[in-house]
Protein backbone atom coordinates (compact mmCIF):
# COMPACT_ATOMS: atom_id res chain seq x y z
CA UNK A 1 0.00 0.00 0.00
CA UNK A 2 0.89 3.78 -0.89
CA UNK A 3 0.34 6.47 1.57
CA UNK A 4 -3.51 7.37 1.17
CA UNK A 5 -5.34 10.40 1.86
CA UNK A 6 -7.65 10.61 5.35
CA UNK A 7 -10.73 10.52 3.79
CA UNK A 8 -11.68 7.03 3.73
CA UNK A 9 -10.09 6.10 7.30
CA UNK A 10 -12.74 9.55 8.72
CA UNK A 11 -15.60 8.23 6.45
CA UNK A 12 -15.19 4.89 8.37
CA UNK A 13 -14.10 6.11 11.71
CA UNK A 14 -16.95 8.54 11.81
CA UNK A 15 -19.41 6.13 11.38
CA UNK A 16 -17.55 3.30 13.51
CA UNK A 17 -17.78 5.62 16.36
CA UNK A 18 -13.60 5.80 17.10
CA UNK A 19 -10.82 7.76 15.68
CA UNK A 20 -7.58 7.93 14.04
CA UNK A 21 -4.22 8.79 15.67
CA UNK A 22 -2.26 11.41 14.76
CA UNK A 23 1.15 11.36 16.28
CA UNK A 24 4.13 14.03 15.92
CA UNK A 25 7.27 12.41 13.66
CA UNK A 26 10.63 13.73 14.76
CA UNK A 27 12.86 10.93 14.04
CA UNK A 28 13.22 7.20 13.17
CA UNK A 29 12.38 6.52 16.41
CA UNK A 30 9.27 7.81 16.84
CA UNK A 31 8.33 6.58 13.52
CA UNK A 32 9.61 3.21 14.00
CA UNK A 33 7.49 3.15 17.40
CA UNK A 34 4.25 4.36 16.70
CA UNK A 35 4.03 2.59 13.20
CA UNK A 36 5.17 -1.03 14.99
CA UNK A 37 2.27 -0.31 17.43
CA UNK A 38 -0.40 0.43 14.48
CA UNK A 39 0.96 -2.69 12.75
CA UNK A 40 0.89 -5.21 15.60
CA UNK A 41 -2.76 -3.51 16.67
CA UNK A 42 -4.07 -2.87 12.76
CA UNK A 43 -4.78 0.47 13.21
CA UNK A 44 -4.70 3.04 10.63
CA UNK A 45 -2.74 6.24 11.06
CA UNK A 46 -1.47 9.53 10.65
CA UNK A 47 1.72 10.48 10.83
CA UNK A 48 2.21 14.45 11.62
CA UNK A 49 5.01 16.63 10.77
CA UNK A 50 5.17 20.12 12.24
CA UNK A 51 7.37 23.59 10.87
CA UNK A 52 9.13 22.75 13.62
CA UNK A 53 10.00 19.12 13.03
CA UNK A 54 10.91 19.80 8.96
CA UNK A 55 13.28 22.44 10.29
CA UNK A 56 14.91 19.50 13.04
CA UNK A 57 15.02 16.85 10.71
CA UNK A 58 14.77 18.00 7.23
CA UNK A 59 11.53 17.64 5.20
CA UNK A 60 13.32 14.75 2.79
CA UNK A 61 14.54 12.92 5.42
CA UNK A 62 10.86 12.89 7.37
CA UNK A 63 9.14 12.00 4.04
CA UNK A 64 11.52 8.91 3.71
CA UNK A 65 11.23 7.57 6.93
CA UNK A 66 7.62 7.39 6.64
CA UNK A 67 7.97 5.90 3.58
CA UNK A 68 9.70 3.16 4.63
CA UNK A 69 7.27 3.09 7.44
CA UNK A 70 4.57 2.50 4.88
CA UNK A 71 7.64 -0.33 3.42
CA UNK A 72 7.79 -1.91 6.03
CA UNK A 73 3.97 -1.78 7.41
CA UNK A 74 1.97 -2.92 4.17
CA UNK A 75 -1.34 -4.29 6.02
CA UNK A 76 -2.26 -0.39 7.33
CA UNK A 77 -3.34 2.77 6.07
CA UNK A 78 -0.96 5.45 6.54
CA UNK A 79 -1.22 9.22 5.98
CA UNK A 80 1.62 11.81 6.16
CA UNK A 81 0.10 15.03 7.34
CA UNK A 82 1.07 18.95 7.93
CA UNK A 83 0.80 19.96 11.38
CA UNK A 84 -0.42 23.22 11.70
CA UNK A 85 0.89 24.68 8.61
CA UNK A 86 1.33 28.04 8.93
CA UNK A 87 0.83 29.55 5.08
CA UNK A 88 0.17 28.56 1.82
CA UNK A 89 3.99 28.56 0.42
CA UNK A 90 4.61 25.47 3.41
CA UNK A 91 1.43 23.89 3.15
CA UNK A 92 2.14 24.06 -1.22
CA UNK A 93 6.25 22.68 -0.35
CA UNK A 94 4.34 19.99 1.54
CA UNK A 95 1.68 19.00 -1.10
CA UNK A 96 4.02 19.28 -3.66
CA UNK A 97 7.05 16.87 -1.66
CA UNK A 98 4.99 14.03 -1.03
CA UNK A 99 2.58 15.09 1.58
CA UNK A 100 -1.10 13.67 1.48
CA UNK A 101 -2.61 15.60 3.91
CA UNK A 102 -2.17 19.17 4.93
CA UNK A 103 -3.47 21.69 8.06
CA UNK A 104 -3.38 25.76 7.51
CA UNK A 105 -3.83 26.75 10.68
CA UNK A 106 -5.10 30.39 10.15
CA UNK A 107 -7.02 30.36 13.19
CA UNK A 108 -5.28 33.05 15.07
CA UNK A 109 -6.49 35.87 12.53
CA UNK A 110 -9.52 37.50 11.52
CA UNK A 111 -12.41 34.96 10.64
CA UNK A 112 -12.69 36.31 7.22
CA UNK A 113 -9.15 36.34 6.61
CA UNK A 114 -8.75 32.90 7.67
CA UNK A 115 -11.33 31.89 5.18
CA UNK A 116 -9.31 33.60 2.43
CA UNK A 117 -5.86 31.76 3.21
CA UNK A 118 -8.01 28.06 3.84
CA UNK A 119 -9.89 28.83 0.46
CA UNK A 120 -6.80 29.20 -1.31
CA UNK A 121 -4.78 26.08 0.55
CA UNK A 122 -8.10 23.94 -0.20
CA UNK A 123 -7.46 24.88 -4.37
CA UNK A 124 -4.08 24.10 -4.50
CA UNK A 125 -4.95 20.55 -2.81
CA UNK A 126 -7.80 19.88 -3.88
CA UNK A 127 -6.18 20.29 -7.43
CA UNK A 128 -3.38 17.85 -6.26
CA UNK A 129 -5.20 15.12 -4.69
CA UNK A 130 -4.23 16.22 -1.48
CA UNK A 131 -6.88 16.74 1.66
CA UNK A 132 -7.03 19.45 4.34
CA UNK A 133 -7.63 20.12 7.90
CA UNK A 134 -8.38 24.40 8.57
CA UNK A 135 -9.00 25.23 12.63
CA UNK A 136 -11.88 27.70 14.13
CA UNK A 137 -11.20 28.80 18.05
CA UNK A 138 -7.66 29.01 19.45
CA UNK A 139 -6.07 26.53 21.29
CA UNK A 140 -3.91 28.06 24.37
CA UNK A 141 0.03 26.45 25.00
CA UNK A 142 2.69 26.55 22.62
CA UNK A 143 3.24 25.41 18.89
CA UNK A 144 6.50 26.29 17.26
CA UNK A 145 7.36 29.61 17.65
CA UNK A 146 3.44 30.90 18.58
CA UNK A 147 2.67 30.76 22.11
CA UNK A 148 -1.62 31.45 23.06
CA UNK A 149 -1.87 32.08 26.56
CA UNK A 150 -5.13 30.97 27.85
CA UNK A 151 -6.22 34.57 28.48
CA UNK A 152 -5.66 34.60 24.72
CA UNK A 153 -7.49 31.38 23.81
CA UNK A 154 -11.24 31.33 22.80
CA UNK A 155 -13.90 28.28 21.92
CA UNK A 156 -14.72 27.57 18.52
CA UNK A 157 -18.16 29.00 18.23
CA UNK A 158 -20.35 27.01 16.71
CA UNK A 159 -22.15 29.51 14.96
CA UNK A 160 -19.59 30.33 12.25
CA UNK A 161 -18.66 26.82 11.82
CA UNK A 162 -21.07 26.09 8.30
CA UNK A 163 -20.25 28.86 6.67
CA UNK A 164 -16.52 28.67 7.39
CA UNK A 165 -16.72 24.95 5.83
CA UNK A 166 -18.88 26.17 2.67
CA UNK A 167 -16.79 28.93 1.76
CA UNK A 168 -13.56 26.89 2.10
CA UNK A 169 -14.40 23.45 1.32
CA UNK A 170 -11.87 22.18 3.61
CA UNK A 171 -12.15 18.87 4.44
CA UNK A 172 -11.67 18.19 8.51
CA UNK A 173 -12.11 21.00 11.28
CA UNK A 174 -10.01 21.53 14.49
CA UNK A 175 -11.65 22.86 16.71
CA UNK A 176 -11.43 24.55 20.27
CA UNK A 177 -13.42 22.74 23.22
CA UNK A 178 -11.01 22.76 26.26
CA UNK A 179 -7.89 21.19 25.25
CA UNK A 180 -4.42 22.86 24.55
CA UNK A 181 -1.17 21.72 23.60
CA UNK A 182 1.93 20.81 25.64
CA UNK A 183 2.76 18.96 28.88
CA UNK A 184 1.32 21.89 30.95
CA UNK A 185 -2.42 22.04 29.94
CA UNK A 186 -3.97 23.98 32.58
CA UNK A 187 -2.69 25.62 35.77
CA UNK A 188 -2.88 24.45 39.09
CA UNK A 189 -5.65 27.19 40.06
CA UNK A 190 -8.21 26.35 36.96
CA UNK A 191 -8.02 22.70 38.53
CA UNK A 192 -9.21 20.36 41.43
CA UNK A 193 -7.31 18.19 43.41
CA UNK A 194 -8.36 14.15 43.75
CA UNK A 195 -7.54 12.14 46.99
CA UNK A 196 -4.26 11.71 45.84
CA UNK A 197 -3.25 15.19 45.44
CA UNK A 198 -3.61 14.78 40.96
CA UNK A 199 -4.74 17.53 39.77
CA UNK A 200 -7.77 17.04 37.76
CA UNK A 201 -8.35 19.63 35.10
CA UNK A 202 -12.15 21.27 33.66
CA UNK A 203 -13.97 18.99 31.65
CA UNK A 204 -13.99 19.75 27.67
CA UNK A 205 -16.58 21.58 26.41
CA UNK A 206 -19.04 18.47 25.27
CA UNK A 207 -21.69 21.06 24.24
CA UNK A 208 -19.60 23.21 21.92
CA UNK A 209 -19.21 19.91 20.25
CA UNK A 210 -22.56 18.83 19.95
CA UNK A 211 -23.42 21.69 18.32
CA UNK A 212 -20.66 22.00 15.71
CA UNK A 213 -21.64 18.31 15.36
CA UNK A 214 -25.24 19.37 14.46
CA UNK A 215 -24.39 21.77 12.27
CA UNK A 216 -21.92 19.63 10.03
CA UNK A 217 -23.49 16.21 10.13
CA UNK A 218 -21.31 13.55 8.96
CA UNK A 219 -18.23 16.14 8.72
CA UNK A 220 -14.49 15.16 10.61
CA UNK A 221 -13.97 16.92 13.65
CA UNK A 222 -10.29 17.17 14.48
CA UNK A 223 -9.33 17.55 18.19
CA UNK A 224 -5.40 19.02 18.52
CA UNK A 225 -3.51 19.07 22.33
CA UNK A 226 -4.71 15.83 23.31
CA UNK A 227 -2.16 14.37 25.35
CA UNK A 228 -3.23 13.02 28.66
CA UNK A 229 0.05 13.87 30.16
CA UNK A 230 0.68 9.94 31.98
CA UNK A 231 1.41 10.63 35.20
CA UNK A 232 4.09 7.49 35.20
CA UNK A 233 6.26 9.33 33.08
CA UNK A 234 5.77 12.61 34.77
CA UNK A 235 7.16 10.71 37.79
CA UNK A 236 9.24 8.78 35.79
CA UNK A 237 10.94 12.41 34.69
CA UNK A 238 11.08 13.50 38.08
CA UNK A 239 12.30 10.79 39.77
CA UNK A 240 15.64 10.82 37.30
CA UNK A 241 16.47 14.71 37.66
CA UNK A 242 14.05 16.20 35.99
CA UNK A 243 11.57 18.63 37.10
CA UNK A 244 7.73 19.10 35.49
CA UNK A 245 6.25 19.67 38.56
CA UNK A 246 1.98 20.25 38.02
CA UNK A 247 2.26 18.57 34.24
CA UNK A 248 -1.30 17.64 33.75
CA UNK A 249 -3.19 16.87 30.15
CA UNK A 250 -6.37 15.20 29.31
CA UNK A 251 -8.13 12.63 30.59
CA UNK A 252 -8.48 9.62 28.74
CA UNK A 253 -12.15 8.62 29.31
CA UNK A 254 -13.02 12.41 27.78
CA UNK A 255 -11.34 11.52 24.63
CA UNK A 256 -12.36 7.99 24.37
CA UNK A 257 -16.05 10.06 24.24
CA UNK A 258 -15.18 12.42 21.91
CA UNK A 259 -13.65 9.53 19.51
CA UNK A 260 -17.41 8.03 20.24
CA UNK A 261 -18.69 11.49 18.71
CA UNK A 262 -17.90 12.85 15.48
CA UNK A 263 -13.94 13.63 16.61
CA UNK A 264 -12.87 11.39 13.95
CA UNK A 265 -8.98 12.63 14.33
CA UNK A 266 -6.66 13.14 17.78
CA UNK A 267 -3.47 14.99 18.06
CA UNK A 268 -1.06 13.24 20.55
CA UNK A 269 2.80 14.80 20.53
CA UNK A 270 3.40 15.33 24.14
CA UNK A 271 2.90 12.13 25.47
CA UNK A 272 5.35 10.76 23.02
CA UNK A 273 7.70 13.12 23.91
CA UNK A 274 7.10 12.71 27.55
CA UNK A 275 7.43 8.45 27.04
CA UNK A 276 11.36 8.86 25.55
CA UNK A 277 12.18 11.55 28.15
CA UNK A 278 11.23 9.69 31.01
CA UNK A 279 12.75 6.44 29.57
CA UNK A 280 16.18 8.28 28.63
CA UNK A 281 16.13 9.87 31.45
CA UNK A 282 15.63 6.93 33.66
CA UNK A 283 18.19 4.83 31.50
CA UNK A 284 21.07 7.68 32.12
CA UNK A 285 21.05 7.53 35.98
CA UNK A 286 20.52 4.13 36.40
CA UNK A 287 23.56 3.57 33.66
CA UNK A 288 26.06 6.68 34.31
CA UNK A 289 28.85 4.42 32.61
CA UNK A 290 26.99 3.96 28.69
CA UNK A 291 27.71 6.50 26.15
CA UNK A 292 25.73 4.31 22.83
CA UNK A 293 23.04 6.05 22.09
CA UNK A 294 21.22 2.61 20.22
CA UNK A 295 21.48 1.53 23.75
CA UNK A 296 19.18 4.09 25.06
CA UNK A 297 16.73 4.57 22.11
CA UNK A 298 16.05 1.20 21.75
CA UNK A 299 14.12 1.30 25.16
CA UNK A 300 12.71 4.66 23.97
CA UNK A 301 11.46 3.35 21.08
CA UNK A 302 10.21 0.32 23.01
CA UNK A 303 8.23 2.50 25.32
CA UNK A 304 6.99 4.53 22.92
CA UNK A 305 5.28 1.66 21.22
CA UNK A 306 3.59 0.55 24.73
CA UNK A 307 1.89 4.25 24.90
CA UNK A 308 0.78 4.05 21.22
CA UNK A 309 -1.02 0.73 21.66
CA UNK A 310 -2.21 1.85 24.64
CA UNK A 311 -3.71 4.58 22.69
CA UNK A 312 -4.96 2.56 20.30
CA UNK A 313 -6.71 0.55 22.24
CA UNK A 314 -8.14 2.24 25.00
CA UNK A 315 -8.67 5.58 24.01
CA UNK A 316 -8.83 6.17 20.40
CA UNK A 317 -11.10 2.72 20.05
CA UNK A 318 -8.89 2.26 16.15
CA UNK A 319 -7.29 -0.92 17.12
CA UNK A 320 -8.47 -3.57 14.77
CA UNK A 321 -9.45 -1.04 12.01
CA UNK A 322 -7.09 -1.18 9.44
O1 LIG B 1 1.06 21.24 18.02
C1 LIG B 1 2.25 21.15 18.21
C2 LIG B 1 2.97 19.86 18.11
O2 LIG B 1 3.15 19.29 19.38
C3 LIG B 1 4.25 20.03 17.38
O3 LIG B 1 5.18 20.65 18.20
O4 LIG B 1 5.85 22.58 16.81
O5 LIG B 1 7.31 21.77 18.69
O6 LIG B 1 7.09 20.41 16.61
P1 LIG B 1 6.44 21.42 17.52
P1 LIG C 1 -0.22 17.61 22.63
O1 LIG C 1 0.78 18.66 22.99
O2 LIG C 1 -1.35 17.56 23.62
O3 LIG C 1 0.39 16.27 22.43
O4 LIG C 1 -0.90 18.05 21.23
C1 LIG C 1 -0.26 17.78 20.02
C2 LIG C 1 -0.90 18.49 18.87
O5 LIG C 1 -1.99 19.01 18.94
C3 LIG C 1 -0.16 18.52 17.61
O6 LIG C 1 -0.79 19.30 16.65
ZN1 LIG D 1 -1.86 20.96 17.42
Amino acid sequence: MSLVTSTEMFKKAYAGGYAVGAFNVNNMEIVQGITEACKEEKAPVILQVSKGARAYANHTYLVKLVEAAVIECPEIPIVLHLDHGPDFETCKSCIDGGFTSVMIDASSKPFEENIEITKKVVEYAHDHGVVVEAELGTLAGVEDDVKVDAADSSYTRPEEVEEFVAKTGCDSLAIAIGTSHGAYKFTPDQCTRNEKGILVPPPLRFDVLEEVSKRLPGFPIVLHGSSSVPQDYVKMVNEHGGKMPDAVGIPEEQLRQAATLSVCKINIDSDLRLTMTGTIRQFFDEHPDKFDPREYLKPARANIKETVRHKLRDVLGCAGKA
